[in-house]
């Protein structure tokens, strides 16, 4: 009882206090905005992630990082149309200082409270209408430091410049963002840095990097649809290796001076495993593969859009696997609900048993009979892969146990059909957005088998599968 009355008074005092301060109105008692965009863009679990209201058709950002004093001055102009009318509208930024807002050219208010900056333009926005938000700001960026295990993410300054993975919402560290997988927008990069260092960005290199006054400018473009959490503006001392992948894409790694001796194996490796998921997945879906080892010890690996990121290891042909085939389940093929992130994360799993057994190692029978064999009472059994928890996301058994369900679709409806119909699923939503039942009812549809019985046993139940 004594507990509760706690609880209830810390949750009563936190409803009562917006970071405004404690003189301001309960949300409750504030008489309600007509025409406001919605503060999240309607994940329930992560009910302040995106924002409601419009959609963003891209971001063009204009960056200035001086490692020396962990110091970042921004210009973000964010192209959007309205998709009700808006009286104001948010974005997701997590501190910095905001000097200047404009919408369509005419100076708005903003305001802050917490992770959410709330714009009201001049004039309302019709529904429907395209706009184009400029926002200038600055600061010292800070990265998200979770306690459960999303570990530390989003702008990370290192030793020599900055490594930055943002899963699964840490964009908002360094630009004003709709920072959800739910929108997907195009991106251009303005970065400059301190002559001597580089800054890589999503997509390719739009203008050859020009230096002048001590400082550096690197243009990069991502010209397809890209989710926030896999921008990044990792920049540095590196080491750069470019070139092609055999069937001729443009593949560019990079490592810190202090992993020089994994750039020209991660290069390679990039390059070969890169055209083989496009035999197995169908065609590449960007303009250029690559791969990048920094000096952080993220203990963790992202698949940045086009240059998956390596946080402190030299990393080894299943993790590049794994990296490179998010390239299309997750970047190219989006969730538009984090609980969905199997969809990612257990094709990503199964493309490393898929590696493997492509390279005469393991078969991904032999790997899925071993997980298989764990007891009854293992955690993996007791946590259902189809429904990633907010505060658990990469739970061990939305990767392994979400491969083995992949495995055992596999096994039910025969090689021919499951590698067809992994293939058409990539290609058919290629650049757009998916869910666990748009994929199930494709593997219905080309198996002709009834399937609801084996993925809710391998997705949704909270025990070991018959
Ligand atoms: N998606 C990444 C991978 O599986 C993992 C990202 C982990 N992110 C984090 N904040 N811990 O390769
Ligand atoms: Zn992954």
């Amino acid at each position: 009882m004594r507990s509760l009355a706690v609880v209830t008074v810390l949750l009563s005092a936190l409803a009562c206090s917006p970071s405004g301060g404690s003189a301001a109105p309960t949300p409750a008692a504030r008489p309600p905005v007509q025409d406001a965009g919605a503060p999240g863009i309607g994940d329930r679990d992560f009910p302040l992630d995106g924002n409601g209201g419009y959609d963003v058709a891209h971001y063009g950002l204009k960056l200035g990082y001086d490692p020396g004093r962990r110091f970042l001055t921004g210009t973000a102009t964010v192209q959007a149309s309205a998709k009700q009318a808006l009286s104001r509208f948010n974005l997701d930024l997590a501190g910095l200082t905001v000097d200047q807002v404009s919408v369509d050219g005419a100076k708005a208010t903003f305001d802050r409270k917490g992770d959410e900056l709330t714009i009201v333009p001049a004039a309302p926005i019709a529904d429907g209408a395209r706009f184009t938000t400029v926002i200038t700001y600055s600061g010292r960026p800070q990265p998200v430091k979770d306690s459960s295990n999303l570990g530390t993410y989003g702008f990370i300054p290192t030793q020599d410049g900055a490594f930055v993975t943002c899963e699964p919402n840490g964009a908002k560290t360094w630009f004003p963002a709709n920072d959800h997988p739910a929108d997907k927008a195009r991106f251009d990069f303005e970065i400059t840095v301190p002559k001597g260092l580089v800054a890589l960005a999503n997509g390719e290199m739009s203008r050859p990097a020009a230096t002048s006054g001590g400082k550096t400018t690197y243009h990069w473009r991502e010209r397809h649809p890209m989710a926030t959490y896999l921008a990044t503006m990792t920049l540095g001392k590196f080491e750069l290796r470019q070139g092609r992948t055999p069937a001729g894409i443009p593949n560019l790694a990079a490592a810190d001076p202090r992993f020089r001796s994994a750039l020209d194996r991660l290069h390679t490796n990039t390059g070969k495993i890169t055209d083989y998921w496009a035999t197995v997945f169908g065609p590449y879906p960007f303009s250029s593969t690559g791969g990048v080892v920094d000096d952080f010890p993220a203990g963790y690996a992202l698949e940045n859009q086009t240059k998956p990121m390596y946080g402190g290891f030299d990393p080894d042909e299943s993790i590049v696997a794994h990296e490179l085939a998010h390239q299309w389940f997750g970047n190219s093929l989006t969730i538009k609900r984090w609980r969905d992130l199997w969809l990612n994360e257990g094709f990503a799993t199964y493309a490393e048993w898929l590696w493997s057994e492509h390279s005469g190692r393991s078969t991904a029978e032999t790997i899925f009979a071993g997980f298989r064999a764990r007891p009854a009472s293992d955690p993996m059994w007791a946590y259902p892969p189809g429904k990633a928890r907010p505060g658990d996301l990469f739970n061990e058994s939305v990767y392994t146990r979400g491969g083995m369900t992949l495995h055992a679709l596999r096994k039910a409806v025969g090689d021919q059909v499951f590698f067809k119909l992994v293939k058409e699923w990539a290609t058919t939503n290629r650049h757009r957005h998916v869910s666990t039942e748009q994929f199930v009812a494709l593997a219905e549809k080309r198996s002709g088998k009834q399937l609801d019985s084996l993925f809710d046993a391998w997705l949704f139940q909270p025990r070991r599968p018959a």
